[in-house]
């Protein structure tokens, strides 16, 4: 049998930017392609259950990536491919993750995608209302509004939500994987 390599796509962008819908299609991209044992950590759902309890400082958020980042290279060691959407807004637990993902998988296997999208589109798709709520001053530390998010210098792939529908982003995405087996 052909041994599956592991990977980490990892996407980092503001909330509302399209992590969630681009990792949901990437992976049922993957299934179609009898990648079946694909992983996805999404940061609404790991909140509930793995980081449940945790906030939104600095010292939550990183806390957050480093649990995220702990399981995503456990999956990634083991050959399991997997995809996570969190916001992640800074670099250093990025990159610091990236390491430990890489030290796990080899060089390549995590797989840094820019969600790009202006806030003030995300704020106009605001599917949850939170940007709404931010703005009000009802919810505080909220990213892009009042609170930092850090672009990635040197990320693999850059997806700017905005100029692209969902179906061309996984495509890069699927491309990538196939220019670096
Ligand atoms: S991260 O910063 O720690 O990476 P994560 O991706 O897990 O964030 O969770 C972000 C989700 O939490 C958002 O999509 C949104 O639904 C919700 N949320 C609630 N409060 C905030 C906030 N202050 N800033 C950003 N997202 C928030």
């Amino acid at each position: 049998m052909p041994k599956q390599r592991g990977f980490t796509i990892w996407f980092t962008g503001l909330s509302g930017a399209g992590k969630t819908t681009l990792s949901n299609l990437v992976h049922h991209r993957l299934q179609e392609k009898g990648i079946t044992n694909v992983e996805v950590l999404d940061g609404d759902i790991v909140r509930t259950h793995l980081s449940k309890g945790l906030g939104f400082t600095k010292e939550d958020r990183d806390t957050n990536i480093r649990r995220i980042g702990w399981v995503a290279q456990l999956l990634t060691k083991h050959n399991v491919p997997n995809i996570v959407a969190a916001i992640s807004p800074y670099r250093n637990v990025r990159d610091e993750v990236r390491k430990m993902i890489e030290h796990a998988g080899g060089p390549g296997s995590f797989i840094e995608v820019f969600v790009n999208c202006p806030v003030e589109v995300c704020e106009t798709r605001d599917v949850k209302g939170l940007y709404e709520k931010a703005r009000k001053g009802e919810i505080k530390q909220f990213t892009g509004v009042n609170d930092p998010y850090e672009p990635p210098h040197n990320p693999e792939i850059r997806i700017d939500t905005d100029k692209c529908t969902a179906e061309e982003g996984a495509e890069l995405i699927l491309d990538y994987l196939k220019k670096h087996p």
